[in-house]
């Protein structure tokens, strides 16, 4: 299927004709009903909408963490439809980088233990990862907190270890559900700058889910979904 599928350089997610249903029969739930969507390479994009309508769903299948009944989803000129769990967690590792609502940090890890994992999955040195993750966290204004597990850092603490751990492998894609979702405006301003400096700096592609209009905004393009359909695409 993957040779059929015409692509063009500058895309970097292309999804057609999503999807998503739970349940058989007539207690069929369609969650997604025929998304399509192209995001181009170095784009920031936001998704917008009411709970309920679809967003992280739709993150989490181009993240490669959710399958989807009918459609295809390519990531950079690869259609991940037919991949094994194995084969969409390998490719999760090496092109995306995922920033959960609820940070999903490990607890048991420091900071820097949590910021250095993708780099240890891998393969890359201790030492190496160490480094890098120590780099990154002195650049999100957090090396002094580096020693710290979880449990023991702030919310906003939590949230820049989160994008950080997402960073550090400098993926292609970033995709961010309602990363500062549990923030006030201050640590939300800080993260968000932190994020999109990033992208712009490396030309990384992001979609980030939100409901801070604010936030939106600040994106090239928002997406508003509502009951699983597009409703609009406003370009900023
Ligand atoms: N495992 C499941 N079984 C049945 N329905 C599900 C399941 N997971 C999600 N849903 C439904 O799919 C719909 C979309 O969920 P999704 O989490 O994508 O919404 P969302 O737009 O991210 O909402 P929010 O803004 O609250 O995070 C919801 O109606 C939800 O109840
Ligand atoms: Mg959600």
């Amino acid at each position: 299927m993957n040779d059929t599928i015409q692509s063009n350089l500058d895309t970097a997610i292309k999804a057609m004709d999503i999807v998503k249903q739970y349940g058989f029969g007539s207690s069929t739930i369609t969650v997604l009903n025929n998304i399509s969507i192209t995001i181009n390479k170095g784009e920031i994009i936001s998704i917008v909408g009411p709970s309920g309508a679809g967003k992280s769903t739709l993150l989490n299948i181009i993240g490669c963490l959710d399958t989807f009944q009918h459609g295809y989803v390519q990531v950079l000129d690869q259609d991940i439809s037919p991949f094994s769990y194995d084969e969409l967690a390998t490719f999760r590792n090496k092109h995306i980088g995922f920033i959960f609502q609820m940070h999903n940090l490990m607890p048991e890890f420091t900071a820097l233990e949590n910021t250095m994992m993708p780099l240890l999955i891998r393969r890359v040195s201790k030492k190496e990862a160490k480094h890098k993750a120590f780099e990154l966290l002195e650049n999100f204004k957090m090396a002094d907190r580096a020693g710290h597990k979880p449990a023991e850092l702030s919310g906003g603490e939590c949230q820049r270890v989160a994008v950080a751990r997402a960073l550090i492998t400098q993926p292609d894609i970033i995709l961010a559900d309602e990363p500062t979702g549990n923030l006030d405006r201050k640590n939300s301003d800080i993260l968000i700058e932190l994020l999109f400096n990033d992208c712009k700096d490396k030309g990384s592609t992001a979609m980030v889910v939100t409901h801070d209009q604010s936030i939106a905004a600040k994106t090239q393009r928002i997406i508003t979904l509502i009951d699983g359909m597009i409703q609009s695409e406003t370009m900023n």
